[in-house]
């Protein structure tokens, strides 16, 4: 039995995806909220179970995973604690943990959590198999929460505002690459059993090209307005000051500036996992988000 949290989310979709496309034909016990959209999941046609609840309730992860033999844990890193505790307590043998690369950031109140949680469960593996998984930021369709801003934004706006030079390198991941990769680690188990990858895009880029190539991909021409980053900071600081609600803080303007680069030669080569280049995945959520504004227009 496979237990799967998350799989009505942006990249569960694509593990969902997956597994049809496989005919994956073992038992999986789906934890989903009572208003997940579980559209996709009913006309799967795999031998899918759903429990409804939340990973908040301990009680109900420990019930609900009787009998499991695998937890892919797609839903974010703050309730692996509770998904680890329900999983030794069932004797589960192997978690598939999806995590993130802000672990890896050097201000700690973005990694902080991350690093405690993570060292907290992987001292878990004397109990059960642990593999984590690390995506950078995920993108992909108008699912996602970060790239679907910079889009609608700057197909709205002529004058796009940007901290600093834009010299920072980042590595976004598309969601199916993400999703597909789980389906394959979870088949690949004898190379992938209790290890470690960093899940990014093919190539890093400039946060000014990805800037860039958003709206060349919209086929708008956008002006960025490079503000120093000296300015960039101080305005944040007075803004701070006067506004105790403040939308941005300094230490963001400054993790802005961090490159957010992470290779995955070790998924590259455990799973052959070759993820699409920024310029290519970002085609289909400009695509489907000019589509949604023109069906929104009549
Ligand atoms: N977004 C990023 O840029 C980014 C970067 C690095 C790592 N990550 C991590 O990568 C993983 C996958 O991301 P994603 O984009 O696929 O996530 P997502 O679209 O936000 O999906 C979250 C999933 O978790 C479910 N969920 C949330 N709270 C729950 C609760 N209390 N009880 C039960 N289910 C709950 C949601 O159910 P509903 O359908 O009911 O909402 C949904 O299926 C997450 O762990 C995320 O933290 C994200």
């Amino acid at each position: 039995m496979l237990y799967v949290t998350g799989i009505t989310g942006h990249t569960g979709k694509w593990f969902l995806d997956r597994l049809i496309k496989e005919k994956y034909k073992g038992k999986i016990r789906c934890l989903v909220r009572d208003n997940s959209d579980t559209t996709l999941l009913d006309k799967s046609g795999l031998k899918v179970e759903k429990v409804f609840g939340s990973l908040e309730d301990k009680a109900f992860l420990e019930k609900t995973m009787e009998g499991v033999e695998t937890v892919v844990h797609i839903s974010t890193i703050l309730f692996s604690d509770n998904v680890m505790d329900a999983a030794i307590r069932n004797k589960v043998k192997w978690a598939i943990l999806v995590h993130t690369t802000g672990r890896y950031s050097k201000y700690k109140s973005a990694s902080e959590v991350y690093i405690e949680i993570e060292e907290r469960i992987l001292k878990m593996r004397d109990q059960i198999g642990i593999t984590i998984l690390r995506p950078t930021m995920i993108y992909g369709s108008t699912g996602d929460r970060n790239m679907y801003k910079l889009v609608d934004y700057l197909n709205r706006h002529k004058f796009f505002p940007m901290f600093g030079k834009g010299d920072n390198l980042m590595q976004p991941v598309h969601a199916k690459d993400l999703g597909y990769a789980y389906y394959d680690i979870l088949e690949k188990r004898d190379i992938t059993f209790n290890k470690e990858y960093n899940l990014s895009g093919r190539n890093p880029i400039k946060y000014l090209d990805l800037i860039k190539c958003v709206s060349a991909t919209l086929d708008k021409k956008n002006t960025i307005v490079k503000i120093p980053l000296w300015f960039s900071i101080f305005s944040a600081k007075i803004y701070n000051l006067i506004n105790k609600n403040a939308l941005i803080s300094v230490e963001q303007v400054l993790r802005m500036q961090e490159d957010k680069v992470f290779t995955y030669d070790e998924a590259a080569k455990d799973i052959g996992y070759s993820p699409l280049s920024f310029s290519e995945g970002i085609k289909g959520e400009v695509k489907r988000y000019l589509e949604s504004k023109q069906r929104g227009k009549k």
